[in-house]
């Protein structure tokens, strides 16, 4: 699909002006909350002093989006509480087996929130940027599995170039190797690993909610009440496996600093960004958004933290965006995969009024 081409739905109608403006909108935030989040967990991570528990943030930024979510269905309600809890009682206890399957990929997006955190904090911020986009090729493959998807020839040939590209970073990184595990305690081959399981928890998570999202007219705000609910627990469970005794001696809060607020509030309202772009665009437009976003945040990396482009860096880069853009190119002879219709439920704006009266 050419960016900027406004698809009409299934039934034959143009999404309202409202959702079109919300896309563009929800993809220019996601490039740059998609790079300062990056770089802003990287620099909490490497500062010196008293380190926060990455698992009690991950706990945190899902509690934010929870009431974030619960605060627009009360907007919706018209601030309506009655109306809002019925509503929500139909939606998750009674509609009780759609709201277990939420339970699968809240697993996997909490497994995969705490191993962003292990991934940034043993690997420069470019590298792994640039090594994230395999997600790209796990989506790909999931979809293919789950989804049915087919994929062109020349899609085939980009996700193939985006290997390369990645291939040729890790060769570039290999000769600093050393000298990053020895000037400290950042371990490459852990963040790797790190970095390789979260694409295949995105590719995985990724399809498995759009396959969930876009079978069913529930809002992206309830789906993701059902998932803040699941990620709660699970994230607090977390938390009490891998750091249990020392939040029980230092206390939740331990570290915290109003940058380390920060990068929460970033991961939150980024977590809500991603749903609404699967929602309103589609991920071949959120692979867009986050490539470019691995140019701010490499550009951006030269000056926070003296990180060297040299010539292959900015080949591998330069082939893995390359790539994004192939990938995305329309399959000759195909039309391009309509939008989900919008649903009421997904608008900010209360129910009945005026303003939705003339969308
Ligand atoms: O990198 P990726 O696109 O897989 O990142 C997904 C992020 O968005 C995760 O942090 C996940 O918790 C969040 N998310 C969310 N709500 C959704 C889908 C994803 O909060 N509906």
């Amino acid at each position: 699909m050419a960016v900027g081409s406004v698809p009409a739905d299934g039934a034959g109608r143009r999404p309202n002006e409202a959702n079109r403006k919300l896309k563009y909108i929800s993809l220019a935030v996601l490039v740059v909350q998609n790079a300062s989040l990056i770089l802003s967990i990287r620099y909490v991570r490497t500062l010196p002093g008293d380190r926060f528990f990455a698992t009690s943030a991950v706990v945190m930024a899902e509690v934010l989006k929870l009431i974030t979510c619960l605060l627009i269905i009360l907007v919706q309600k018209r601030g309506n509480l009655k109306e809002m809890a019925l509503f929500l009682y139909d939606s998750i206890v009674v509609q009780y087996a759609d709201t277990l399957k939420l339970a699968v990929p809240s697993l996997i997006y909490t497994l995969q929130n705490n191993l962003q955190y292990v991934a940034i904090s043993n690997l420069p911020a470019a590298t792994f940027q640039v090594t994230y986009q395999l997600k790209i090729l796990t989506t790909a493959l999931f979809s293919v599995l789950m989804l049915r998807k087919t994929l062109s020839k020349l899609q085939w040939l980009s996700l193939l170039l985006l290997f390369l590209g990645v291939a040729i970073v890790q060769v570039q990184q290999e000769g600093k190797k050393e000298s990053i595990s020895e000037s400290s305690d950042q371990n490459y081959t852990v963040g790797l690993v790190a970095v390789v399981v979260s694409c295949l928890s995105s590719g995985f998570a990724g399809v498995y909610f759009e396959k969930i999202l876009k079978g069913s007219a529930a809002s992206v705000w309830v789906r993701n009440v059902q998932l803040g609910i699941f990620g709660t627990a699970l994230g607090l469970l977390g938390m009490w496996w891998k750091n249990g005794e020392e939040v029980a001696e230092h206390g939740f809060l331990f570290g915290y600093t109003p940058a380390v607020y920060s990068v929460i509030l970033n991961q939150a309202f980024g977590g809500l960004l991603v749903a609404l772009v699967v929602k309103y665009a589609d991920n071949i437009l959120k692979g867009f958004a986050t490539s470019f976003s691995i140019i701010v945040s490499t550009v951006t990396s030269i000056y926070l933290f003296a990180f060297r482009v040299d010539l292959l860096f900015s080949a591998g880069a330069a082939l893995v965006m390359g790539a994004v853009y192939m990938y995305s190119l329309p399959k000759a002879g195909t039309p391009a995969a309509p939008p989900p219709p919008p649903s009421k439920e997904d608008s900010l704006i209360p129910k009945g009024s005026d303003k939705e009266k003339g969308s």
